[in-house]
């Protein structure tokens, strides 16, 4: 446990896996992370390796028969008289009053279904309200104010009446403004955005990064955001986790990690992001070699190895990598520099 003033969230060794009949899917297999008060992380990796069940096992609505099973997520929680009280989120009762005042309130999530944040049923305005009115401690007519100025703020026009719309009478960009203005409008010290552009087109898809940038900024919240796309985050965080398989693979700020990349998966993940000044526009971008093998057969060693380009038999096949710091502020999970570290 850590007493840093600065520390909003410490992720520690936390594991959540899904007891399947076909066998357990160590879906999030021991990762750990800090965020600091206001700091942005971004979350990436390929399909599968665990993005979204990370963040749904920080707000406890892990779906069965998936468990969180392991480690603790100490959440410096703001007290009323001022000052923070840590608590291990992990360790709540996952339906307790506790967690259900911290979640959708202190700590909100845009999911990458959007059907899941919003109710088809119910207009946006009533959605918002609800919400301000159970975290905010707000009359309905206060709520709506909120509602009406945050809907304002992520730029939607006429937000007076369009506030009693339903979430499927807008365009899907209005409607990740809408998501977006629902998780701020609870004042959260956390935002988890999980792919929340990856359904728009890329004008859209900027100007929504370009917004929860901004709101990040003006509200001061710390947000983790999660995406496949490397490109995606690195506009919009200060810090970069890459996952592979459950696992934290490399872990760096984001300019270290765009010139300095250390993990052969992550560098491979470099050379599909797009540049922005490429010698020719029908130059493809290069794809990782193979695909993610299946959750119930990890490989042995390092989970990447049969996928790496630099690949060392007898080695990576056999043992398996932990992350260690390569510089400050700069982990990795690979055998290629565990000598350096070693001592
Ligand atoms: N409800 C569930 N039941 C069983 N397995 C699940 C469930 N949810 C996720 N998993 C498994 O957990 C692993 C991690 O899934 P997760 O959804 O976190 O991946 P992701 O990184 O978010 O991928 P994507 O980029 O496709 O959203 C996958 O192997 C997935 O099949
Ligand atoms: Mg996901």
């Amino acid at each position: 446990m850590t007493n840093d003033s600065d520390t909003l969230i410490r992720v520690e060794d936390v594991r959540t896996h899904f007891f399947l009949d076909e066998g357990v899917v160590k879906a999030v297999d021991g990762v750990s992370f800090d965020l600091a008060r206001g700091a942005t992380l971004g979350v990436v990796g390929e399909s599968g390796c665990g993005k979204s069940v990370l963040a749904r096992t920080i707000i406890r609505i892990v779906p069965r028969p998936g468990r969180t099973i392991d480690g603790a997520i100490w959440y410096h929680r703001p007290s009323e008289g001022g000052g923070e009280r840590p608590i291990d989120l992990a360790s709540l009762e996952a339906d307790g009053a506790e967690i259900r005042d911290i979640r959708g309130g202190e700590i909100t999530m845009i999911f990458q279904e959007p059907m899941v944040s919003f109710s088809p049923v119910h207009t946006i305005g009533d959605q918002i309200v609800e919400a301000v009115t159970l975290h905010r401690n707000a009359t309905r007519e206060e709520a709506r104010a909120i509602a009406v100025d945050t809907l304002r703020r992520v730029g939607i026009p006429n937000a007076e009446s369009r506030i009693d719309e339903y979430p499927f009478r807008l365009s899907g960009g209005m409607r990740q403004r809408a998501m977006i203005a629902m998780a701020l409008s609870s004042n959260p010290t956390l935002l988890m955005a999980d792919e929340p552009t990856t359904a728009l087109d890329v004008t859209t898809q900027a100007q929504i990064l370009e917004l929860m940038a901004d709101l990040q900024e003006e509200f001061g919240m710390a947000m983790m955001l999660i995406s496949h796309n490397l490109g995606v985050v690195a506009q919009t965080t200060e810090r970069i986790i890459v996952m592979y398989l459950g696992k934290v693979v490399e872990s760096a700020d984001v300019r270290t990690l765009f010139r300095d990349p250390k993990h052969p998966y992550t560098q491979e993940l470099l050379k599909s992001v797009p540049k922005l000044r490429r010698r020719r526009q029908t130059e493809r971008l290069a794809a990782i070699y193979g695909s993610v093998p299946s959750p119930y057969e990890r490989p042995a060693g390092c989970p990447f190895h049969p996928r790496c380009p630099q690949f060392m038999a007898g080695e990576c096949d056999v043992i398996e990598p932990t992350l260690k710091a390569v510089s400050e502020g700069h982990s990795v999970s690979c055998l290629l520099y565990s000598e350096e570290t070693d001592s």
